[in-house]
């Protein structure tokens, strides 16, 4: 069973829907995320850091949470926060990230515009476990896409998103069957 963890529009999250994954729990740090609409029937909550005294009792209860609705893989589709030691041992070896780079290179928030101003010929998709780094961990797989002359950062993060929806189902559905 996935609990994704989601901060934005969660189409990576419509991807692992639609790919008929058995996803069993979808947890927020943004009660205004719009991709907590995407879950349908899922069961979904908010863990907004205001509402707690400090980061590792927030990662805590989401963990607790997700635990309770049967998740035991993670899969981070979007998640914009850094996941604390305390979350990261409730999941051993059964977090994933999906990033829109070909790490280890352009970690961090920013990858596409960063990709674009350092002029690279190809970008692409990375499916990783997590650590306690920024978008560290041992890569599990990756999708290599074009970079075209007149993109901008809207069409090169379109051109990945596309790889990463192909990439995530198929790396989290072969680490389910493990
Ligand atoms: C994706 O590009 C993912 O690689 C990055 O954040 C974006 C999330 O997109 N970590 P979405 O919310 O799944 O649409």
């Amino acid at each position: 069973m996935i609990g994704v963890l989601v901060s934005g529009t969660g189409t990576n999250l419509q991807a692992l829907l639609d790919a008929g994954l058995p996803v069993s729990a979808v947890a927020s740090n943004r009660r205004a995320a719009p991709a907590l609409e995407r879950a349908g029937p899922v069961p979904t909550a908010s863990f907004e850091l205001d509402d707690y005294s400090d980061r590792a009792l927030r990662d805590a209860a989401m963990a607790d949470w997700l635990r309770a609705q049967g998740a035991r893989v993670i899969v981070l589709a979007g998640y914009m926060h850094l996941l604390t030691p305390t979350f990261l041992e409730r999941f051993p070896d059964a977090v994933v990230n999906v990033h829109p780079s070909l790490l280890p290179a352009f970690p961090g928030a920013h990858a596409v515009e960063e990709q674009l101003a350092a002029g690279v010929a190809e970008s692409g998709a990375t499916v990783h476990l997590v650590d306690e780094g920024v978008d560290s961990g041992p890569i599990l797989a990756q999708e290599r896409v074009p970079v075209r002359a007149d993109d901008t950062a809207e069409t090169l993060h379109a051109r990945i998103k596309a790889a990463e929806h192909r990439l995530l189902p198929r790396v989290v559905g072969e680490l389910c069957a493990h």
